[in-house]
């Protein structure tokens, strides 16, 4: 019998019962509905709205049920619909009357917004906590390579030369930025929405601050239907996973480039590469691959969540139940994703002589002997132009500018000097990039360093 049935003539059709049921996906939030029944329970208790005896009956067979579902010794039911009635259910069977009077001056409505609420809260921690390894990673290995030069690109094209170095604290910064983000996410939702009720509150002289700092939150949300009708924590996480997401999915790019034959960049371990059925000779990016092709289904998630709340009138919908599913499978996702990658990237092996050869072709020093002619002088227009030609004339004959005697650049311009050559050394002209955020050694030092401090100072 439905805990509803009250008002009901008629037995749910069994294809509704299972329509209707969440208990398939939201068992999930067994720990969080258990540990906010027993808040709800003891503040009934101490405002008087139910016995001592009462209280203390509810929260230790609410306990024993805890127990049992971590001992595997808990069956869940569609019959029962979510975990919220499945909990109270078999806390009415264990201790009766006591059981009964859980529900009082509270509804699933509130309890299914803060389950979810703690169990989004308590996952963020979590996801932060791979990025910092991740970072760690990071800054282990760039350390090894902040004299190793390799291309810089734009439009896929050689342009500048950097280090790997600087290339990797790259990916560093954008996950910084996602842990912020992810903290921003963290300290908005904080906020407790049980005590709710359906959507407006209760005449019961329940007490939501006690509920709220008892379940971890700052304080209780400000408006009754705000609190069981909003989802946008949630949204807010999944638009930070999402973003988290882009930023491994470009970076899986660049591995699976790097791995290929064109490029030789990196060679990744055999533990975190596969084979192929049929071609002897492959070693395949997999991971890199499924990282990028995983970024997709968690913008679908957000997708999807964002679709369900568009045009749905205060306060709780049905529609809301859908919302779990997304988000668990973006976090499920999240956290796959990041560590298995973290552990690709700490066991990759660097070719530096392979970055070296690329970006000795490819005149990724242009802009540097154009920077020479400017600095002795010329308009850097001017040098712009002399310098195009240069490499025009170098291309016609498969040179590169460092190829070039000197008298051949002294027919383009008689600036030139022997220390052209010095100007236009691939080693120089990355070291020589000290400017703020530039690729120099003193320069990836400073962001390392930084980078190590943001870690720290969320002690790892
Ligand atoms: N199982 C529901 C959900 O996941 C929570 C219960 C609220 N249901 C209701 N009919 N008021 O959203």
């Amino acid at each position: 019998m439905k805990l509803w049935s009250g008002r009901f003539g008629k037995e749910t059709d069994a294809l509704v019962n299972d329509f209707n049921a969440s208990i398939q996906f939201d068992q999930r939030l067994y720990k969080e509905d258990i540990t906010g029944s027993m808040a709800h329970a003891k503040m009934l208790g101490a405002c008087g709205i139910i016995s001592a005896e009462d209280t203390e009956s509810i929260v230790k067979g609410l306990q024993s049920i805890l127990e049992d579902v971590e001992a595997g010794k808990v069956e869940f039911t569609a019959d029962n619909e979510d975990i919220h009635m499945n909990v109270e259910t078999i806390l009415t069977a264990r201790i009766g009357d006591a059981g009964k009077r859980l529900h009082t001056g509270r509804s699933r409505n509130d309890q299914v917004a803060v389950d979810f609420r703690m169990y989004v809260r308590d996952q963020i921690p979590v996801i932060i906590g791979q990025l910092l390894e991740l970072e760690t990673v990071l800054c282990r290995q760039a350390k090894q390579y902040q004299n190793t030069v390799m291309p810089g690109y734009t439009h896929l094209q050689r342009a500048q030369p950097i280090s790997f170095a600087q290339h990797l604290m790259a990916y560093a910064n954008m996950f910084s930025r996602d842990i912020t983000r992810l903290e921003d996410c963290a300290a908005r939702m904080n906020e407790c929405p049980l005590g709710s009720g359906a959507l407006a509150g209760t005449t019961y002289p329940i007490d939501r601050w006690q509920t709220a700092k008892a379940l971890g939150f700052d304080a209780p949300m400000s408006n009754s239907l705000d609190g069981v009708s909003d989802r946008d924590y949630a949204l807010e996480l999944m638009s930070a996973l999402s973003v988290l997401m882009m930023h491994l999915s470009r970076f899986s790019e660049e591995v699976i480039l790097w791995c290929s034959w064109e490029f030789k960049f990196i060679e990744l371990d055999d533990a975190y590469s596969t084979g192929s059925s049929i071609m002897p000779q492959k070693k395949n990016p997999d991971v890199a691959e499924l990282v990028r092709g995983k970024t997709g289904r968690v913008y679908g998630d957000l997708m999807s969540l964002l679709t369900t709340m568009k045009g749905i009138p205060l306060a709780y919908n049905k529609d809301m139940q859908e919302d779990k599913e997304p988000v668990f499978d973006a976090i499920d996702t999240v956290e796959m994703c990041i560590p298995v990658f973290s552990a690709m990237i700490d066991t990759m092996r660097v070719l530096p002589e392979n970055m070296r050869r690329a970006a000795g072709r490819g005149f990724i020093n242009a802009t540097d002997c154009a920077d020479y002619l400017t600095k002795k002088g010329m308009p850097f227009r001017d040098a712009y132009t002399v310098t195009g030609r240069l490499v025009a004339a170098c291309t016609a004959q498969g040179k590169t500018l460092e190829d070039l005697t000197i008298d051949e650049l002294k027919t383009s311009s008689e600036l030139f000097d022997e220390d052209v050559y010095e100007a236009i050394n691939l080693e120089n002209c990355m070291a020589l990039r000290a400017s703020y955020g530039g690729p120099a050694v003193s320069e990836t030092t400073r962001q390392i360093e930084a980078i190590e401090a943001f870690v720290a100072a969320r002690n790892i």
